[in-house]
C-alpha cells in the first residue's frame, strides 16, 4: 500500500469543501469530549501522553495571534512539540531558498506542517509537492490569503453547533455574514461548509465594492442554499439566528481603496441588540476594530470570546483526527478513567 492510500479520513486540511457532515459531527463531538477530559489533571496528563512522540512546525508568514497561539497550545495539549518560523527573513528563504524547498526541509524534521501564507492555494501546492516525496507529512492550512481559512470555519461550526444544541442544531438556521466579504477568508470557508446543513439561509451584508465573491455564490446556487444580499444591517437582524461580523481586510488594499468605504454601516453596536432575537448569537473571528462595539461583549448572545477559545479545542480535535487517536480519547477506557 502506498503512503497516500493508508491515510485515515483526515490528513491534509486545505479547504472547507473537503469536509462532509459525518466528519463535521465527529469533530464537534470529539471537541466536546476533549474539553471535558482536559478539565481534570489526570485527563490533561493523559491527553499530553497521546502524541508526545510527534513534532509540528508552525510556519506563519502572515500576522496571527489567535490562530498561531491556539494551534501552538492545541499541540501542547496533545504533547506535540512545536517549532516555529514567523518571518521568512530569519530563515534560509532570505538566502534565496524557494518556499517549496524550505517546506521540504521542515518535513525532514516534523510530523505536521501548520501554515499561514498570504498566497491563495499555496498550502494546496505544498501538500501536493510533499505527497510526491518519500516523507510526506500532513499540511494544515491556517489561512491562505484572501481565499480560505478552513480551521477557523471548523471552530465557527463548533460554536454554532454548541449554541444551537437545544434548538435543533445548525439545520434550518439563518446566518448573516457582515463586512468585507470579498476578502474575508473566514466567511468564504464558512459558506462552503454550509453545504452540509439542511435548510440553512445566508444573508450577505456588505459594501457594494466588498460583496461576497461570485465563486461562493455560484457554489451556494449549485448546492441549493438560498442567499440574499443587502446593505441594511438593522433591516435583517430581526430574522437571523446568527450574525457573523468581520473586519475590513485593508491589508490587501492596492491603493488605499478601503478609505472610500463607509464601514460604520457595517458595525454592530449595543442598540442592535434590541432588534436581535433573544435566541440569536453574535460571532466574530477577531481581531475586531470598530465594526463590533465592546459594549456588546457582556450580552449573553455575544459568543466571540467563547468562539476564540473553541478554536483551541477544535484544533486539538483536528490534530487528534489527523494522527488517528480519536478512539484513544473517545473509547470506554478513556471515558471511565479520565472523567
Ligand atoms: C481572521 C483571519 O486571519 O483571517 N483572524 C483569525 O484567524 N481569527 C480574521 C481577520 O484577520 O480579520
Amino acid at each position: 500500500m502506498s503512503k497516500t492510500e493508508s491515510r485515515g479520513p483526515l490528513y491534509h486540511v486545505l479547504r472547507a469543501q473537503q469536509f462532509d457532515r459525518a466528519l463535521l459531527d465527529r469533530l464537534c463531538d470529539l471537541t466536546t469530549r476533549i474539553r471535558k477530559v482536559a478539565k481534570v489533571k489526570e485527563g490533561a496528563d493523559y491527553l499530553q501522553s497521546l502524541l508526545s512522540n510527534k513534532r509540528a512546525i508552525l510556519y506563519f508568514t502572515q500576522p496571527s495571534t489567535r490562530t498561531f497561539l491556539s494551534f501552538q497550545n492545541a499541540c501542547h495539549i496533545l504533547g506535540i512539540r512545536t517549532s516555529e518560523i514567523r518571518d521568512p527573513s530569519t530563515s534560509s528563504e532570505y538566502k534565496g531558498e524557494s518556499p517549496e524547498d524550505a517546506i521540504r526541509t521542515f518535513s525532514s524534521y516534523v510530523d505536521v506542517i501548520i501554515m499561514r501564507s498570504p498566497i491563495a492555494g499555496f498550502a494546496d501546492r505544498t501538500a501536493a509537492m510533499l505527497d510526491e516525496t518519500d516523507r510526506p507529512v500532513p499540511v494544515i492550512n491556517a489561512g491562505s490569503g484572501k481565499d480560505q481559512h478552513p480551521t477557523q470555519a471548523l471552530l465557527d461550526i463548533y460554536t454554532l453547533y454548541r449554541s444551537f444544541k437545544d434548538r435543533g442544531g445548525i439545520d434550518g438556521k439563518t446566518i448573516a455574514m457582515v463586512g468585507d466579504l470579498a476578502r474575508g477568508r473566514t466567511v468564504r470557508s464558512l459558506s462552503y461548509l454550509m453545504k452540509n446543513y439542511r435548510g440553512v439561509r445566508l444573508i450577505f451584508v456588505a459594501p457594494p465594492s466588498r460583496r461576497m465573491g461570485d465563486d461562493i455564490k455560484g457554489f451556494l446556487d449549485k448546492m441549493g442554499i438560498p442567499w440574499k444580499e443587502t446593505e441594511d444591517l438593522a433591516g435583517i437582524l430581526p430574522e437571523v439566528d446568527a450574525v457573523y461580523m468581520t473586519r475590513l481586510q485593508d491589508e490587501y488594499d492596492e491603493a488605499g481603496e478601503s478609505k472610500k468605504i463607509d464601514y460604520d454601516k457595517f458595525a454592530f453596536r449595543p442598540e442592535h441588540l434590541e432588534i436581535l432575537p433573544e435566541t440569536a448569537i453574535v460571532m466574530h473571528p477577531l481581531p475586531r476594530r470598530n465594526e463590533l462595539h465592546p459594549g456588546v461583549d457582556k450580552d449573553p448572545r455575544a459568543k466571540y470570546w467563547r468562539q476564540e477559545r473553541n478554536g483551541m479545542w477544535m484544533r486539538v480535535a483536528i490534530l487528534a483526527a489527523i494522527f488517528g487517536i480519536e478512539k484513544d480519547i473517545l473509547d470506554p477506557y478513556g471515558r471511565s478513567s479520565h472523567v
